[in-house]
């Protein structure tokens, strides 16, 4: 796989506020909302067109459009949540999956407990969404559980990574590219990223 850290001012000015602990809910949610957006730009940059013919005001003219490539959004409840709104401002005709995987607290192996997908994901370009990949094993389970059904071409989307999880998706998954607003450092004892954000989850919806 290949990892693509999206270093936009713009993404890490509103990364920097997503880290620290004194924002509160509200803005939380509305800057995890933002860069979903701006990480959507960047990331459908490759997005096919084709021609076609208009008619400005002034003349006919050729131009281009979307291609109509088929998109699917997936993201892994519940964090994956807070970044969908966000993308599908941009992408209004994507479709939308969703996973449920809580990681056990005791051992912090993932359980997946929800997956409802579109019908059609055998065709589509789907992009899972998770804010955080830390041992990786929640995002590793969910792309699994998307293969098993179908699903041929799968990008990871995630606001920060630790190199212990990129490594699990690049083992199981080297079809997937990883696109990440930031690679941090590590994993702390319990799981956590560090320097990280905190609970993704918590901070969104408590
Ligand atoms: C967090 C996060 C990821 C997962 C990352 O979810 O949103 O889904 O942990 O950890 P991993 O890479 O080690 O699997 P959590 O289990 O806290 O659930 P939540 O989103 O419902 O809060």
């Amino acid at each position: 796989s290949n990892v693509f850290v999206l270093d936009h001012p713009l993404i890490q000015h509103k990364l920097t506020y997503i880290r620290d602990k004194n924002t509160g809910t509200k803005e939380f949610r509305e800057l995890v909302d933002e860069v979903a957006a701006l990480m959507a730009f960047e990331i459908t940059r490759d997005l096919p067109m084709e021609e076609t013919t208009i008619q400005t005001p002034v003349v006919e003219t050729k131009t281009k459009v979307l291609a109509g490539k088929k998109i699917g959004l997936v993201p892994i409840l519940r964090a994956g949540l807070g970044m969908t709104e966000g993308i599908l401002r941009l992408i209004p005709a994507a479709r939308v999956g969703h996973v449920g995987m809580y990681r056990d607290p005791e051992t912090m192996q993932p359980v997946e407990y929800y997956i409802k997908l579109p019908s059609d994901i055998e065709e589509r370009e789907l992009i899972v969404i998770d804010p955080m990949l830390a041992t990786g094993g929640s995002a590793n389970d969910a792309i699994h559980s998307l293969k098993k059904r179908g699903a041929k071409q799968i990008r990871l989307m995630c606001l920060i990574a630790a190199p212990e999880g990129v490594e699990v998706i690049q083992k199981e998954h080297p079809d997937v590219d990883i696109y990440l607003a930031a690679m941090d450092e590590k994993l702390d004892d319990h799981g956590y990223i560090v320097p990280g954000l905190g609970d993704a989850g918590d901070r969104l919806y408590g």
